[in-house]
């Protein structure tokens, strides 16, 4: 009771001051602020920001609890792992500025708690008197999303108070109690304005005053862009846009070269990231293509709301009015179509300036209604000089009701949702440690140039100073700054004061003896591959779970930072194509890695000079998209872009099923910066692999990658190494010698002769020219892994099907057609874009969604 009054009071006092340095003129700008709820003195999270406890803005004192398992989604603990509870109503107050509008961000972890079963939570969140959840279910809403925690938006109309008051109420039903992981509060500038009524002629509606939940907010066509990298601090996070993709005509990715710069103009910088702008979704430029389908994006959406779909746009390849004009459809209904079509350039006036258009509408509550969707389609009538249409960004925010109320029902899951999640329960299964097979390794060439180049780093960090926010790309490794000197890692600790906290805690810590008795006492009978870091040795571990242990050479002090970093990368990556590491030691100077046991050992095996059988054609195209997916899956799906930095058919292993994983992560290095479009860096890699462009200019894009991966789709095809010095001087480098070949069109002469003959002439060509593509000279010219990945998978159809997907012999008179109809449009459509147009690859297609799935909350925040 003391208490409160005591908080009432203080409150009282600190709304006067705000008052009067308000009123006064100097007043004092409005804060962030961000609450650790549950922990008692909150801390930092992985981005680095700074997140408080929530103590002092509650009004009575509630139980904490700490989660008890960390999903490995979640890469920080803070603010997830801690958590308040309610078993009774409960009110935040927190200090804002009059006539000023937040985003008010929740975040809700519904995890294992000791002592509570999260199924029964179900509560009601108000604020400001506006109801923002009701009966809401974390769990099941996360279920629905295949989610493991949710970060729900607001932006309350602008009060006129300096406390908003967060109400938490626990549903009136047996059990049931509210809980909250975090709250975020951040000032933001008037975002919301008017714009058209879609379906209504010539209505419009006005947001200014409107209570908003964010919905859906995506970088159309291009990365993940984390809230640090947001622009005007707002602390925003946009995902890619593929997810909500609709049909199988996706357009093709569009990007600004270089040397674009968004010129904002009129526009705050803050109504989206300069990177928005830098990417488009495009129809192409074929006329004939385009005007036969519509670029379509599709939302889930509450019923019975009206939502505001707010479309960035920015023109960065025509100068021109009339050159690209289009018509939008929202839901079905004309947005902006002719004689009123969308032509970017007549809006902003010239090429580079970003401009957004907003439009609401109602989403009725007929069955099948429930879904927003946007359509683009070229505007033929205005006779453009190219029938294509883009998109740079969308944002659709959900406006409060006649009731002040934002609140939907709990999500159901989907059947299709459902399928998935018994797939993805699946994958959990397969990669659970003690289900987990096998992994061989060996590391290569590399390993001078590594050491040369870990020196040259430090050193010259030291020297420029300027330099640190380079480094500060790399992965805590040097973002720790640890200098690698051998006292650190000899000490006696058996905790890596090395690894980030995260890290320790996502992977299994051995003990030195676990790590003998697995390897007994490191014997070279259990060699299995030697590589820069050391020797690798196979294992046992728990009675019977093969390993394979990576352990480093006690004389190599640059083992140390590609033990940290392969750590740090590894512990945060899962993927089904992603060699998965089990855990490491850290102990009397003896760093070992500790990871799946590939049963049968690198792709380089099973090609050429050896005893192992070898790969049919048919495998090599397996492995070959496994590959690819992983990558794809390390320079799109991760959090940062991943650049390998060490692709080759060594670094690519097999499991016991022939299933492809990418390994050896020693060398990669992250780009969280990747707005420069590169990281300027030390070259590495390994010889007969190594992007020429990236050695010439010494700057690392996820196209250095594509190049190396070029090179092995040669290597599968010929069955020869990349470097052969003892065969004459043109033939040494594959690289140059397959490229000659298969530009004088005798690529047939050099396949490698145990699969000669095997291999479809369609499916020979497509595969052919895919690896050409990748091994362009410049890197905007090489495809994306997306492409790549779509244009391997292609291939292996028209090697199973030649005739290409036209006839189907069995299944469903109905389905079949529309089926291949479907596939007709999309082999048309890819076949008839150059694959360096950087063309997507089709969402549904196998993986893709799983790809997607770990890092895009399908809510799209
Ligand atoms: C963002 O925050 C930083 C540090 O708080 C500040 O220096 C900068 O001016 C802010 N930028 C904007 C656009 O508000
Ligand atoms: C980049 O794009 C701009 C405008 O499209 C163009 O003027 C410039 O020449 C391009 N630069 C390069 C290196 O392609
Ligand atoms: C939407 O509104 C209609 C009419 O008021 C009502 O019958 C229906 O139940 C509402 N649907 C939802 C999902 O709230
Ligand atoms: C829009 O039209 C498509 C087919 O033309 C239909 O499947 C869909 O349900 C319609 N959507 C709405 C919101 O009317
Ligand atoms: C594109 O979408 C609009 C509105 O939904 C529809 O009327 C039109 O038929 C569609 N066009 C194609 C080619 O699908
Ligand atoms: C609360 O949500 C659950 C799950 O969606 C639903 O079964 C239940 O009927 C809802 N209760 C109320 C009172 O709306
Ligand atoms: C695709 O290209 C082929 C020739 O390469 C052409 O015959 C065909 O008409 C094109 N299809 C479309 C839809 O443009």
């Amino acid at each position: 009771m003391h208490t409160n009054i005591l908080l009432l009071f203080s409150l009282a006092f600190f709304a006067v001051l705000f008052n009067a340095l308000y009123v006064s003129g100097i007043g004092p700008q409005p804060q962030s602020l961000s609450l650790n709820c549950g922990s008692e003195n909150g801390g930092t999270d992985g981005d680095g920001r700074k997140w408080e406890s929530d103590v002092k803005y509650i009004t009575a004192k509630f139980p904490n609890v700490r989660a008890q398992y960390q999903d490995s989604s979640i890469v920080s603990e803070v603010p997830y792992m801690d958590a308040r509870i309610f078993r009774s109503e409960a009110t935040y107050n927190l200090p804002i500025m009059p006539k000023t509008r937040y985003w008010l961000r929740l975040y809700f972890y519904p995890s294992e708690y000791s002592g509570l079963n999260i199924a029964n939570s179900y509560f009601s969140v108000v604020a400001g008197g506006v109801t923002l959840l009701n009966n809401f279910s974390a769990s099941i809403t996360a279920q629905a999303l295949t989610q493991a925690y949710l970060i729900e938006e607001y932006s309350l109309a602008p009060m006129n108070s300096q406390i908003l008051s967060v109400t938490f109420k626990p549903a009136e039903r047996p059990d049931a109690f509210a809980f909250i992981n975090a709250i975020e509060l951040v000032p933001i500038p008037d975002l919301f304005g008017s714009g058209t009524m879609v379906g209504f002629a010539d209505q419009t509606f006005d947001a200014a005053g409107a209570n908003l939940q964010t919905m859906y907010r995506l970088n159309v066509a291009g990365q993940y862009i984390s809230p640090t990298k947001d622009s005007g601090n707002l602390t925003r996070t946009w995902y890619n846009d593929a997810p909500y993709l609709f049909g199988a005509a996706t357009g093709v990715n569009l990007q600004s070269n270089d040397s674009f710069k968004v010129q904002y103009g009129e526009l705050a910088e803050s109504v989206a990231p300069p990177d928005v702008y830098r990417t488009a979704r495009g129809m192409g430029f074929h006329k004939d293509l385009t005007v036969a389908f519509n670029l379509t994006w599709l939302f889930q959406a509450d019923a019975n709301f009206t939502y505001v779909v707010r479309l960035h746009f920015c023109e960065f390849q025509l100068t021109k009015v009339n050159q690209k004009v289009f018509n939008i459809y929202i839901n079905n209904q004309t947005a902006q179509v002719e004689p009123d079509a969308a032509d970017i350039i007549g809006w902003t006036g010239e090429m580079g300036v970003p401009t957004y258009k907003d439009y609401a509408v109602f989403v009725n509550d007929r069955p099948g209604d429930e879904e927003i969707r946007v359509d683009l389609h070229p505007a033929t009538s205005s006779k453009p000089e190219f029938y294509d249409a883009s998109l740079n960004g969308i944002e659709i925010f959900k406006m409060s009701d006649r009731n002040n109320n934002l609140a939907g029902p709990n999500p159901v899951l989907s059947e299709m949702l459902a399928q998935h999640m018994a797939k993805a329960s699946h994958k959990e299964f397969q990669t659970d440690y003690k289900t987990l097979k096998i992994v061989g390794t060996a590391s290569g060439v590399g390993f001078f140039f590594i050491a040369a180049a870990c020196i040259a780093v430090y050193r010259k960090k030291k020297i420029i100073p300027g330099f640190d926010s380079h480094t500060s790309n790399w992965l805590p490794v040097s973002g720790n700054s640890h200098t690698g000197s051998r006292s650190t890692i000899s000490g006696k600790s058996t905790q890596s004061s090395h690894l980030s906290s995260l890290a320790q805690g996502l992977c299994r810590h051995f003990t030195l003896p676990e790590i003998i008795r697995a390897t007994k006492n490191f014997d070279d009978s259990n060699v299995i591959g030697v590589g820069g870091f050391g020797k690798v040795y196979k294992g046992v571990i728990d009675q019977a779970t093969k390993v394979a242990i990576k352990r480093s050479n006690p004389q190599s002090e640059q083992g140390v930072n590609e033990f940290m970093t392969e750590i740090e990368m590894l512990s945060k990556l899962r993927h089904k194509h992603l060699v998965s590491l089990i855990g490491f030691c850290d102990e009397d100077g003896e760093m070992c890695l500790v990871y799946d046991y590939m049963a049968l050992g690198t792709m380089r095996e099973h090609l050429y000079n050896t005893k192992k059988p070898r790969l049919s054609w048919k495998q090599r195209l397996e492995v070959c998209i496994g590959a690819a997916r992983g990558l794809h899956y390390l320079h799109t799906g991760a959090k940062y872009t991943i650049i390998h930095r060490d692709v080759k058919s060594t670094n690519i292993l097999l499991d016991e099923n022939w299933v492809a994983k990418v390994s050896d992560f020693g060398l990669s290095k992250t780009g969280p910066d990747m707005d420069k479009g590169h990281v300027s860096t030390v070259v590495k890699g390994s010889f007969g692999y190594l992007d020429p462009e990236y050695f010439r200019r010494q700057q690392l894009t996820e196209k250095s990658d594509v190049y190396s991966f070029g090179v092995v789709l040669f290597e599968a095809l010929c069955g020869r190494p990349a470097l052969n010095p003892s065969l004459p001087k043109e033939q040494v480098s594959l690289a140059d010698w397959a490229l000659h070949c298969q530009r004088k069109g005798i690529i047939e002469d050099i396949i490698d002769p145990h699969i000669k003959g095997k291999i479809t002439p369609e499916c020979l060509k497509k595969f052919a020219d895919t690896a050409e593509k990748c091994l362009a000279e410049s890197g905007p010219e090489r495809p994306n892994m997306g492409d790549v990945l779509w244009n391997l998978e292609f291939s292996l159809q028209l090697q199973d099907n030649p005739e290409g997907s036209k006839h189907s012999s069995k299944g469903e008179e109905s389905e079949t057609s529309e089926e291949s109809i479907r596939n007709c449009n999309l082999a048309m459509h890819y076949s008839n874009l150059s694959i360096g147009s950087n063309s997507e690859m089709p969402a549904g297609s196998d993986d893709s969604g799983d790809i997607f799935s770990q890092i895009v909350n399908p809510k799209g925040r």
